[in-house]
């Protein structure tokens, strides 16, 4: 094989798991181009796929902020892409198999066009097992590089055109805080604004803090900025991104928390705020207070439950209990009657009993939320739950999900219901994909509707009659 150490620059998981109290460094000059850079995208496509959450579609932005700085042009069709770049998800075993797929696609693609440059990012190239798999299996895959590092992509590119050369460039330490990247952002009307980065929760079976590093904030002055500039450019709603944003400034000086920051920037004006993902444990009263006396900090919570059972969720090291959780759900509908809860949760914990899933069971009918994302416990190696022997059967598991998700139905359908009748305000997004005569938007608790109305109206907010609510989606009419 191939001596490719030079460029080679590989992940660890050892390393990764470390928390030190070295400071966070946060730059505003580590982005730039090399000169040899600055044109090399003329007459160029790129096609970039996004794998998983939020903070993985806006990477996608930056990385497509870069490629344009270098003259790339987007496209649609992966055929036609000089540059392909898969931007990878972690969380769960189908998420990387799915991954794998295309990579043996694009495997094709480079049979007829050996000049196609091939990258693979995001959490996946930060873990050691995956890394292993592609220098084994998949050497056609030019580019692996981390999510520490998405800025150094100009010279990575660099290294990998000129020199001609496989380059793996994963940083596994926790990383900093990188401000002047630029982006292209997907959405005319909506923008991911991220607020802090990483994770410290290490939740027994979870890879996030592995593969996004230790939990570090943005400087408020920056976000805020950011949301300034938003305003200025026309944008109706943000969605503050964090793993964990209730734990946001904790790593600042000062007792600035999430709650200071929701009160500056409401105070931008800017239409609509929301913010995810919520942590039951950093989530306090008064911040609920907050949402509640804002009226552009809309009125829809994720709020990641996992388990209802106390035994499962000490396994899980989530830091709560049943019944904290369930205080907290009752504050926010006290403080916030009409707010949307949504959760996410996860059967087949190992050695789950099904009295302890019936605990889920009941929590989830005692909540009757919105909506939920269910999962099959997937083993994530390197983490704490991966190495629990674990009795239950793939079959049994599976069972516990489908019923689950009958009841995620039936309260979904309930929930939509509340709003039949109402009149809501809806940010039209664009014509609905299955009938071009309707619009289509979320509205303030975040309910896709589906109506007829002024295809003017696309990119403001409207207010819209609801006359039909089904499980996923509700109907309705604009009112003039
Ligand atoms: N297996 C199954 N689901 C997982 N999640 C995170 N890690 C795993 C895993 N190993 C789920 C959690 C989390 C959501 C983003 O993904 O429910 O909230
Ligand atoms: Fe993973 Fe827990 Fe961190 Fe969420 S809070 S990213 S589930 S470790």
């Amino acid at each position: 094989m191939k001596d490719y150490s030079k460029y080679f620059n590989k992940p660890s998981l050892n390393e990764a798991k470390k928390r030190n109290k070295e400071e966070i460094h946060r730059y505003d000059d580590a982005f730039s181009i090399p000169s040899s850079m600055e044109n090399v995208g003329n007459h160029k496509y790129y096609f970039i796929q996004t794998y998983g959450c939020q903070a993985n579609e806006r990477d996608t932005e930056t990385l497509a902020g870069i490629l344009e700085m270098m003259q790339y042009k987007p496209t649609k069709d992966i055929k036609q892409a000089d540059f392909i770049l898969l931007n990878t998800c972690a969380i769960r075993e189908n998420a990387e198999e799915k991954v794998f797929g295309k990579v043996g696609y694009v495997k094709n693609l480079k049979k007829t066009n050996p000049d196609l440059l091939f990258g693979i990012c995001g959490c996946m190239a930060q873990e050691e097992v995956v890394i292993q798999r592609i220098l084994a299996k998949h050497p056609h895959i030019d580019i692996i590089f981390g999510t520490h590092n998405i800025h150094r992509l100009p010279e990575i590119m660099e290294q990998a055109m000129f020199d001609r050369e496989k380059v793996i460039e994963v940083w596994s330490k926790e990383g900093d805080v990188i401000e002047n990247t630029p982006v292209t952002r997907a959405n005319h009307y909506k923008a991911w604004v991220n607020i802090m980065y990483g994770c410290d929760k290490f939740c027994t079976y979870c890879i996030v803090p592995y593969t996004r590093g230790k939990e570090r904030s943005r400087l408020p002055k920056d976000i805020v900025k950011e949301v300034e500039q938003l305003v200025k450019d026309g944008y109706k709603e943000i969605t503050l991104l964090g793993q964990n944003v209730n734990s946001y400034g904790k790593d600042l000086e000062g007792n600035y928390g999430f709650g200071e920051l929701l009160e500056d920037i409401a105070a931008t004006k800017i239409p609509r705020i929301r913010f995810t993902t919520s942590h039951p444990r950093d989530f306090n009263e008064s911040m609920v207070k907050v949402i509640a006396s804002h009226e552009n900090i809309m009125p829809a919570i994720h709020l990641p439950v996992q388990s209802g059972n106390n035994d499962v969720l000490k396994l899980m090291g989530r830091g709560y209990t049943r019944e904290r959780y369930l205080e907290l759900f009752h504050h926010i509908k006290t403080y916030i009657p009409s707010a949307t809860v949504t959760t996410d949760i996860i059967v087949g914990f190992p050695n789950e009993t099904q009295e302890q899933y019936e605990d889920t069971l009941s929590l989830y009918q005692e909540c009757c939320y919105d909506l939920a994302y269910t999962f099959i416990y997937s083993p994530r190696e390197g983490t704490p739950a991966a190495k629990m022997i674990d009795n239950v059967a793939l079959e049994d598991k599976e069972q516990r999900l489908y019923k689950l998700n009958d009841l995620v139905n039936e309260c979904a359908s309930k929930q939509n219901r509340r709003f039949l009748n109402e009149t809501v305000e809806v940010l039209v997004e664009g014509t609905s994909k299955k009938d071009d005569t309707m619009l289509t938007g979320y509205t303030a608790h975040q309910k896709l509707v589906n109506f007829k109305g002024n295809m003017d109206s696309i990119g403001t907010i409207v207010k819209v009659k609801i006359t039909e609510a089904n499980t996923w989606a509700l109907k309705g009419e604009a009112v003039e």
